[in-house]
């Protein structure tokens, strides 16, 4: 059967855009960018045509919230929080083609052009509603910024979106007493026109189209079909506030597109980007427009309505032909030490934190084993010291640390004479075992699969232990030095198989085998045939070091009492 990533010419892999109102935590990473960095380059390795795409979300209520806190511009708080978020997903080798800003002209450029597309062709409709003004600061306030008493719980504080109190979501005209959140002053209702895609008019559409892709999450055909049921309302493109891209109509001063509308259009403006600094600005179009691309979409869960079916329905409503997701694998939520993660409270672990403690593969190793793929997940300091104690050192450390180590000590370091032709059963077996078990594992990897994925390559690391325990070159090395050398043979193969395997999600560490095992082209840009292409007898090896040191339980110790602490201040 072909695999699916093979029958197309590309794969375009977008990560949710993050927004750029404060770091990148475990949560992010487990939800989006992880497996969509995992998966990318699990296609590379493979030697497919991919693109990987990102950038910051930069416009919308979040940013303009986190900058008047801080007492900076919103444009200086996107640049500062771009700066960083880039370094931390550099730092733990998420390795996009593009990372992009949606501040930046050329998203203007292209989320305009978008909806002047839209608009001329008549597939938006225009709706006046009432909304919140402050007369002082003349301008219409966001939900968020309008406060007032729950007409449910009677609590005051309640938001224009959400009461806190009692958890449900509101309407700012439900409020009681409804008043500028920041100053406090009072507000009025007036009258706004806003533009709205009738989403209603598309569900034909989306519903053949989600129809058409059973093999998709459970979780997110289950979320479509749920909105598919009420049925499809207009969902409004553009809003007052001052900071996004501007309305391009005239009489439009003050509106901006809807920062859900304009966000996804920032894939496309990435693309472009990237096509530029090519020097081929055309290019982004065969990524988007050409039905032979396969585009991906790894996101969280609560980011599925935009995905599988807003965006969509842009794509579909604009004059030109684009592509739509032909997966959208949304992942649940991660826990944190049993608690839901909480970034007003602190409770999460960022990555610059991380990042200036630990090296980036035992997170991503812990993480890849515990990915929140179809309910939601808990992660703990000591599962992650578990995690990298016991199986990145104990079962694939001390296996390349045995097979490398001794060939250094006792046949100068370079591949002993054996031959594929001179082969015993056990050698047969354990070779043949391997190789299922990374044709499962790619299997698993083309359905997004990843934890599935990383048990093959695990139970692949036990059968090279239990190989290299059973063949004992340690004792044959006395009695029969060709059978010796013959078993560390085939032991050097599966060390390079298993290379192959975990470089996804520990490309570190396994840059660093790759080139002790002589390989000749860098690992992921070798082709798949070179990755599983025989170590050749007298090739010489490097010297190995210890590529998963054990990691300090004081320090694992001091990140848990962090978070204790911070739940004894503020017990949930
Ligand atoms: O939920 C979020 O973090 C959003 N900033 C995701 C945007 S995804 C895309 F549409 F840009
Ligand atoms: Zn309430």
């Amino acid at each position: 059967m072909t695999e699916t990533s093979a029958r197309f010419e590309r794969t375009l892999v977008t990560a949710a855009l993050p927004y750029a109102n404060g770091e990148i935590h475990l949560g992010h990473l487990a939800g989006a960018y992880l497996p969509a960095d995992i998966y990318a380059r699990y296609l590379r390795l493979r030697g497919r045509p991919v693109l990987f795409i990102c950038g910051t979300d930069e416009y919308g209520v979040p940013i303009t919230l986190a900058a008047e806190r801080q007492g900076v511009s919103p444009k200086e708080l996107v640049d500062r929080n771009y700066v960083s978020i880039r370094a931390s997903f550099a730092g733990l080798g998420i390795e996009f083609d593009n990372f992009s800003q949606t501040s930046r002209p050329i998203h203007a450029e292209t989320s305009q052009s978008f909806f002047r597309d839209l608009h001329a062709q008549g597939r938006l409709k225009q709706k006046t509603t009432q909304q919140f003004y402050s007369p002082s600061q003349q301008r219409f306030l966001a939900d968020r910024y309008i406060e007032g008493t729950c007409p449910h719980c009677e609590r005051d504080g309640a938001r224009g979106d959400q009461c806190e109190t009692c958890g449900r979501s509101l309407n700012p005209t439900d409020l009681i007493d409804p008043h500028d959140a920041l100053k406090g002053e009072p507000l009025e209702l007036r009258e706004t026109t806003h533009w709205f895609l009738p989403l209603g008019d598309w569900q034909p559409q989306l519903e053949s189209f989600i129809g058409a892709h059973p093999e998709w999450k459970e979780n997110v055909l289950q979320f479509c079909r749920a909105w598919f049921k009420d049925g499809l309302d207009d969902r409004a493109v553009t809003r007052d506030i001052d900071w996004g891209v501007p309305v391009p109509l005239p009489d439009h001063a003050g509106k901006v597109l809807y920062v859900w509308f304009d966000a996804p259009i920032g894939y496309i403006s990435s693309t472009r980007e990237w096509a530029i600094e090519q020097g081929d600005p055309e290019a982004w179009r065969v990524w988007w427009q050409d039905p032979t691309t396969r585009l991906v979409h790894f996101i969280g869960k609560d980011n599925v309505v935009f995905h599988a079916l807003m965006f969509p329905a842009m794509l579909l409503a604009h004059s030109e032909p684009f592509i739509l997701p032909d997966n959208v694998p949304a992942n649940e939520f991660l826990n944190l030490e049993g608690r839901k993660l909480s970034t007003s409270r602190g409770f999460a672990v960022w990555l610059p934190d991380y990042l200036a403690k630990f090296k980036p593969d035992p997170l991503r190793y812990a993480m890849a084993r515990n990915l929140p793929e179809t309910r939601d997940m808990n992660f703990t300091w000591e599962g992650f010291l578990a995690r990298n104690d016991n199986e990145l050192g104990n079962n694939f450390g001390n296996l390349f640390n045995r097979v490398l180590t001794f060939i250094h000590k006792y046949f100068d370091g370079a591949v002993p004479a054996w031959s594929p032709d001179e082969l015993q059963d056990a050698d047969r077996a354990v070779l043949a075992e391997v190789a299922a078990l990374r044709d499962r594992w790619a299997e698993h990897l083309e359905r997004f699969e990843i934890k599935a994925a990383m048990e093959c390559a695990f139970a692949a690391g036990q059968a090279g232990n239990r190989y290299f325990d059973e063949a004992a070159p340690f004792n044959t090395r006395k009695t029969d030095l060709a059978r010796c050398g013959q078993s560390l043979g085939v032991s050097v193969q599966i060390v390079r198989q298993l290379c192959a395997m975990l470089a996804p999600v520990v490309p570190f560490g396994m840059a660093r085998l790759w080139g002790w095992l002589g390989m000749e082209t860098p690992l992921f840009h070798g082709g798949w045939d070179e990755a599983l292409r025989d170590v050749p007898a007298g090739r010489p090896l490097g010297r190995p070091e210890i590529l998963f040191p054990r990691l300090d339980p004081e320090a694992i110790e001091a990140e848990v009492a962090r978070l204790q602490r911070l739940v004894e201040d503020r017990p949930a």
